[in-house]
C-alpha cells in the first residue's frame, strides 16, 4: 500500500490555453511539450485503513487546508476507480523552485498520480495514467512521458480520449531549454484563473482557437525533420498569441513584466547576429529560451548580461514518470 514515483516538469511549445470542461479538465485545444531533465518531484503515497483524512506534506511541511482539499479531491478520483475508501499520507519533495514561479503542478500531479495508483493497487497503463494525471492539472498529463509529448484534446465529453502521447524520444533530439528566472514581483493572476477569464471574456480567444491546430502541425513537421528554425519560429508565435488573448480579456491582464521584455529583445538581437534562439513564456513573467546545444554557452552569456536576469537553469529533454523502490 506504499509507492514512490518521480516525475519531471514540462514546458509547452504549443500551449494548452482554455478548458471546454472545467470538472474533467478537458482542453479546447491540443498542446505539445518537452519534458525537462532538470526539475522533478518525488512523491511517496501510503494508503492506510487507520487514516481519517489524507495528509499531504510538501518538502516536509503539511500544506494548508485549501491545498489539502485539492489533493483529496484528486485522490477521490483514484479511490473511485479502485473502489477503495482508504485515506493516505503523502510526502512530496519538490525539486522545482516553486517560489520562483516555475510551474510545479505538472511534475507534482504526475508523480502523485503514478504513486497513488500504484499504492492503491490500481493497474493502469501509461495512457490511463495520463488521463488520471490530467484530472489533477492539465499539463501533468504530458509529464507521464519523456521527450516531446502531445496532449491530444479528444472529442468525447467523458474525457476518455483526452490524454498525452509520446511524439519523439528525449534521446532523438537534444535541444537546450534555458529557464530564465527574473527579478520579478509575484504574479496576480494564477494560470487556472487566467485561462478561465480568457475563455469566458477575451475578444481574441477565437483567433487563438483558429490558429493553434496549424501551429501544432508545423511543430510536428519540424520534429519529424528536426528543423530547429521551423520549430522555434512557430513556438514563439504560439506563445505570443496565447499572451495576446489575455490583453483582450475583461478585465485585461498580462503576465509579462519589464524583465520579460528585456529577455525577448535579447533573443531577437541574438537572432539578428545569426544565433538561433527562440523564447516561450507560460502563465508568469519568467522566460524559457530554446537554442541548439552548440550555441548554449553564447546564449547563456548574452542573457546573463541582462540586469533583470536572476538565474538561468540549463535544461534538456528528460525522462517520463519512473517508480522508485520504497523501503516499507
Ligand atoms: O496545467 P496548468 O493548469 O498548470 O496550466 C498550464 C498552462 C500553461 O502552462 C500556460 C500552458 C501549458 O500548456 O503548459
Amino acid at each position: 500500500m506504499k509507492a514512490t514515483a518521480k516525475a519531471h516538469t514540462n514546458i509547452a511549445l504549443i500551449k494548452y490555453w482554455g478548458k471546454r470542461n472545467e470538472a474533467l479538465i478537458l482542453p479546447t485545444n491540443s498542446s505539445l511539450s518537452i519534458t525537462l531533465d532538470k526539475f522533478y518531484t518525488t512523491t511517496t503515497v501510503e494508503f492506510n485503513k487507520e487514516q481519517a483524512t489524507d495528509e499531504f506534506y510538501l518538502d516536509g511541511q503539511q500544506v494548508n487546508e485549501k491545498e489539502q482539499k485539492k489533493i483529496t479531491k484528486f485522490l477521490d478520483v483514484i479511490r473511485k476507480l479502485a473502489g477503495k475508501q482508504e485515506y493516505a499520507i503523502i510526502h512530496s519533495i519538490n525539486n522545482v523552485p516553486t517560489a520562483a514561479g516555475f510551474a510545479s503542478s505538472a511534475s507534482g500531479l504526475a508523480a502523485l498520480a503514478a504513486a497513488a495508483t500504484k499504492a492503491i493497487g490500481l493497474a493502469v497503463d501509461r495512457r490511463m495514467l495520463s488521463q488520471i494525471a490530467r484530472r489533477g492539472s492539465g499539463s501533468a498529463c504530458r509529464s507521464i512521458y519523456g521527450g516531446y509529448v502531445e496532449w491530444q484534446k479528444g472529442e468525447k465529453s467523458d474525457g476518455t480520449d483526452s490524454y498525452a502521447v509520446p511524439i519523439l524520444d528525449a534521446k532523438e533530439w537534444d535541444l537546450t531549454v534555458l529557464s530564465v528566472m527574473l527579478e520579478s514581483k509575484p504574479k496576480k493572476v494564477l494560470s487556472r484563473e487566467g485561462m478561465k477569464r480568457t475563455v469566458d471574456t477575451s475578444v481574441f480567444y477565437d483567433g487563438w482557437l483558429q490558429s493553434v491546430d496549424n501551429d501544432l502541425s508545423i511543430v510536428k513537421q519540424a520534429l519529424a525533420v528536426k528543423d530547429f528554425e521551423m520549430l522555434g519560429t512557430v513556438v514563439e508565435k504560439n506563445a505570443l498569441k496565447m499572451h495576446a488573448t489575455t490583453l483582450g480579456a475583461d478585465p485585461p491582464f498580462l503576465y509579462w513584466q519589464s524583465g520579460t521584455l528585456e529577455v525577448m529583445e535579447e533573443v531577437a538581437s541574438l537572432r539578428s547576429n545569426g544565433i538561433q534562439a527562440y523564447f516561450t513564456i507560460d502563465a508568469g513573467p519568467n522566460v524559457k529560451v530554446l537554442c541548439e546545444p552548440k550555441d548554449e554557452q553564447q546564449v547563456i552569456a548574452a542573457l546573463n548580461s541582462l540586469v533583470a536576469v536572476r538565474e538561468i537553469f540549463v535544461c534538456h529533454p528528460g525522462p517520463g514518470v519512473t517508480y522508485v523502490p520504497t523501503s516499507s
